[in-house]
């Protein structure tokens, strides 16, 4: 009787994983996407965190601190390696089509807005080149010293990010044939009712919220093979998945990241100090002693070091 149970008990647990066996979720069916957004600021507008900032003080403080804020910037490294991108990658490959920055389009911009800004999809190409132009007007104001200019410009880069309604509503659901595609007028997190703010009137249930595979969409597996041409940046949720989970982690990145590190929304890695000390434990065992090697060069001091790391992370690190 068992030796059917057990195998019996695996599968609708694989099945559920599939189908994210949830009945409370309130995605409905897929929406007529919105006109294409044409400038920056548009684009912008439309995720703007600062809308929920008055209501979620506390979360838009901590959300504010992350790189998800600044998730093309960077530290700011992100933005001029999109350039570097462009330059060695996308105008010396024959077939990508592109010579000239007039030629770039979102889809190239793909390989690497699939993760650092997924909305780009819902803009047009000019938007796309307005991203481009930006980034290089932005370095070389910073390159000429011109300070006013390059702060500005800065901050129209970072008015594009991963910001409250990309975790919130366009990529809470997953399973959106189960769970049903994210609607306009709602925020996806742990309860379901009415929701105070006037964009949004409506809340519900997002079952993957507190899950790994919500950060899993973005912190990379490896090559994105769906792209014509697979980039790797991130490849971080592998490594938790095979590595981590594999070998009984049983951890999602949200209660390391956000509950146990008490950053919340401000989730970080090794520039922070309550990071760094969650990250590895480490015992260095020394001693030194007179060692007589040979006759002819006699006795020599010799020390001998005996390093032991391990890595409490839930994943390889460094990733990238
Ligand atoms: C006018 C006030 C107001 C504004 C503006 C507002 N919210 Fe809320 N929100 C609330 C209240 C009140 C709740 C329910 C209580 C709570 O969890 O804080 C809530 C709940 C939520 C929840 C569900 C929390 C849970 O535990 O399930 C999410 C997610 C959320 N809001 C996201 C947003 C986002 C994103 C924005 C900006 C687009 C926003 N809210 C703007 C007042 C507001
Ligand atoms: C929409 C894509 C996306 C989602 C979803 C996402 N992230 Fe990120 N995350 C990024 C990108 C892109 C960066 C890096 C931005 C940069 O610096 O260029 C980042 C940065 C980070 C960092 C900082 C890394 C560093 O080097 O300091 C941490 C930690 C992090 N994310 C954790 C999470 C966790 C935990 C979740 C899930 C709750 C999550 N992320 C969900 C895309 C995403
Ligand atoms: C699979 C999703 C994904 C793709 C595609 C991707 N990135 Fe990333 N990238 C991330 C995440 C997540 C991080 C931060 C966490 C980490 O390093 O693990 C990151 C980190 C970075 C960093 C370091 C961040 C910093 O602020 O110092 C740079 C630079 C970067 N990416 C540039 C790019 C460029 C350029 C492309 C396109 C050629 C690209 N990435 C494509 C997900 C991605
Ligand atoms: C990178 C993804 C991500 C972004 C960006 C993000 N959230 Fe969240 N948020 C989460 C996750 C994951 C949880 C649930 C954490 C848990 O309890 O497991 C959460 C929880 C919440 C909750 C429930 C109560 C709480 O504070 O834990 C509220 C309210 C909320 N977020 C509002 C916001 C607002 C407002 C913004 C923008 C300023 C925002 N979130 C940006 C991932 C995100
Ligand atoms: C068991 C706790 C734990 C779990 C689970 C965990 N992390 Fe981490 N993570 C850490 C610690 C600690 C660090 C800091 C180490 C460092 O950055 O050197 C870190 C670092 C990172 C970094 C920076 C990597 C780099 O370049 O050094 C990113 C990005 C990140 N985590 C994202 C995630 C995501 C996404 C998940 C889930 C798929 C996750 N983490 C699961 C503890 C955890």
């Amino acid at each position: 009787m068992k030796k059917i149970f057990v195998p019996a008990l695996a599968c609708v647990t694989a099945y559920c994983t599939m189908m994210a066996c949830n009945v409370n979720a309130q995605g409905g069916p897929k929406q007529e996407p919105l006109p294409k957004a044409t400038t920056i600021a548009e684009l912008a507008a439309r995720y703007d965190s600062s809308k929920c900032m008055e209501c979620h003080e506390e979360a838009h403080e901590e959300w504010e601190e992350s790189l998800h804020a600044r998730s093309i910037l960077g530290t700011p490294r992100t933005a001029p390696t999109i350039i570097t991108a462009i330059e060695k990658g996308l105008k010396k490959f024959p077939y990508s089509g592109v010579k000239d920055d007039s030629d770039i389009t979102v889809e190239h911009l793909m390989i690497c807005m699939k993760c650092h800004l997924p909305q780009l999809r819902e803009a047009t190409d000019d938007v796309a080149r307005e991203i481009v132009a930006t980034i290089r007007a932005w370095m070389k104001a910073s390159r000429e010293g011109d300070e006013d200019k390059a702060e500005e410009l800065e901050e129209t880069i970072a008015s594009l990010n991963i910001g409250c309604m990309v975790c919130h509503n366009s990529m809470a659901l997953i399973h959106k044939y189960v769970d049903g595609y994210p609607q306009r007028d709602t925020v996806y997190g742990t309860t379901e009712g009415e929701h105070d703010a006037e964009d949004f009137p409506k809340m519900a249930v997002a079952p993957a919220l507190g899950e790994a595979i919500l950060c899993g969409q973005c912190h990379g597996q490896g090559p994105n093979f769906e792209l014509d041409h697979p980039s790797q940046c991130a490849t971080l949720y592998s490594s938790y998945l095979f590595s981590y989970v594999a070998h009984g982690g049983s951890k999602t990145c949200q209660e390391c990241h956000m509950k146990e590190s008490g950053l919340g929304h401000n989730m970080q890695a090794y520039r922070d100090e309550t990071m760094i000390e969650k990250a590895l434990d480490i015992s260095v065992e020394a001693r030194s002693l007179f060692w007589r090697k040979n006759k002819k060069e006699g006795v020599l001091p010799l020390g001998v070091i005996d390093v032991s790391m391990y890595n409490k992370a839930g994943h390889a690190i460094p990733d990238g």
